[in-house]
């Protein structure tokens, strides 16, 4: 069967980034024990109170379609809990409910892009990005946040890479994989930036619950920036619910609207019991969510307190999010070389930073995922690897 040259440009030419991961699965496949720090889950499974509140839903009969849009419950409880966090008049009718974030960003993507039409996004980079973009038949264009800068992006990179047929910009805070929030600052220049030359902001905020330094300011709360603003929120990270695929996209009550018409011929909204079991979580409140970020925030303290006690990998300064990236360049090896190395030689997967965009080569992304000693131990082995290199 002849393939479109659409499908065959999603995961671009260098490969989709997920190289290392596959590998790592491979050996522990045959049988070789490896220390995986790669994707961002939690070692916690959904709390079971959750997995109760679904498994009745299911037993009720909640099995049927569902509403397109998402369950009115959940709409407004996830309209509310975007309220109360930014201070937005936010209603159901602003909320569509989607399989996981990435389903969200798809949709935003099909939302405000023609075909042939450029899409910017900030370099590091979530991996999926560049190929959702490809995948709605836009052009994806990269847009650096330098590490001299700590990765904070910069008026004159945006406005370099604006051009007529610009039309969105994809940023995230806190971001995978630096963990760096963008300051307030920051986030002013992007709406001035997207106001100024017509754009529409995409918002990635999965990670809105992992905040270890700092504030987090969600750009659509900005003066006028609700009308150009869809931001992309999920249960994944926030409610240790990956596997379940709820997610969401809040925006503009029409473009909302509109988005119907999409559900309807991919995804035909998200199965009724997972969206109750959802609507259960959210009503735990934030108590819950601390909960879930709790390992990740001690794990942070001990990263940086184990890469204190050595100079030769230097930890971009995180303040959010489940990671932490680790400037290896004074090994001598790039971040790519670092990572296979230190998977045959030490059988513990991380990331190369260079699967997350050209801005993160030279660093290696650990995903702080495991229980603490194992992760204590794992950190330890790092840095002496980078001892010996070095
Ligand atoms: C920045 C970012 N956005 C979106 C997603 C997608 O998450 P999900 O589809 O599970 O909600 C991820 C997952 O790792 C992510 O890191």
């Amino acid at each position: 069967m002849r393939m479109s040259d659409k499908l065959k440009s999603i995961a671009g030419e260098g490969g989709d980034g997920w190289e290392l991961f596959l590998r790592a699965r491979g050996m522990i496949a045959s049988g070789t024990p490896v220390t995986e720090l790669t994707i961002g889950e939690h070692d916690i499974r959904t709390a079971a109170p959750v997995l109760q509140a679904m498994h009745e839903a299911a037993k009720a009969g909640n099995t049927g379609y569902a509403i397109m849009h998402g369950q009115m419950t959940l709409r407004e409880a996830v309209a509310a809990r975007v309220q109360a966090r930014t201070g937005v008049p936010t209603t159901y009718e602003n909320v569509l409910i989607t399989p996981g974030g990435q389903s969200a960003l798809f949709a935003a993507h099909i939302a405000s892009l023609d075909n042939g039409q450029t899409a910017l996004y900030m370099d590091p980079f979530y991996a999926t990005y560049p190929g959702t973009i490809r995948a709605v038949g836009a052009v994806d264009k990269p847009v650096p946040a330098r590490a001299e800068h700590a990765f904070q992006p910069q008026r004159a990179d945006l406005e370099a890479a604006i051009n007529e047929s610009t039309r969105t910009l994809l940023i995230n805070s806190p971001n995978n994989p630096t963990g760096v929030i963008y300051t307030p600052e920051t986030m002013q220049m992007i709406a001035d930036v997207v106001q100024a030359h017509g754009l529409t902001l995409i918002s990635d905020e999965v990670y809105d619950t992992q905040i270890w330094e700092g504030v987090h300011i969600s750009p659509r709360s900005l003066e006028g920036m609700a009308d150009h603003t869809l931001v992309v929120g999920s249960m994944s990270k926030s409610h240790a619910m990956t596997g379940s695929r709820c997610g969401w996209l809040v925006g503009p009550a029409d473009v909302i609207d509109k988005l119907v018409d999409l559900s309807t011929v991919t995804t035909y909204g998200v199965p009724g019991y997972i969206q109750d079991a959802a609507l259960f979580a959210l009503e735990q409140g934030e108590s819950f969510e601390e909960e879930i970020a709790a390992p990740f925030k001690r794990r942070r303290e001990v990263t940086l307190k184990a890469l204190a006690s050595q100079n030769i990998l230097t930890p971009v300064p995180t303040a959010g999010a489940m990671y932490v990236m680790l400037d290896v360049r004074q090994t001598g090896l790039t971040g790519e070389e670092f990572a296979n190395r230190l998977l045959d030689e030490r059988h513990i997967a991380v990331m190369p930073g260079g699967s997350f965009g050209n801005e993160a080569a030279g660093h290696v992304r650990v995903a702080m995922t495991i229980e603490d000693s194992a992760y204590e131990a794992a950190l330890k082995d790092i840095c002496s690897f980078a001892a010996a290199l070095a």
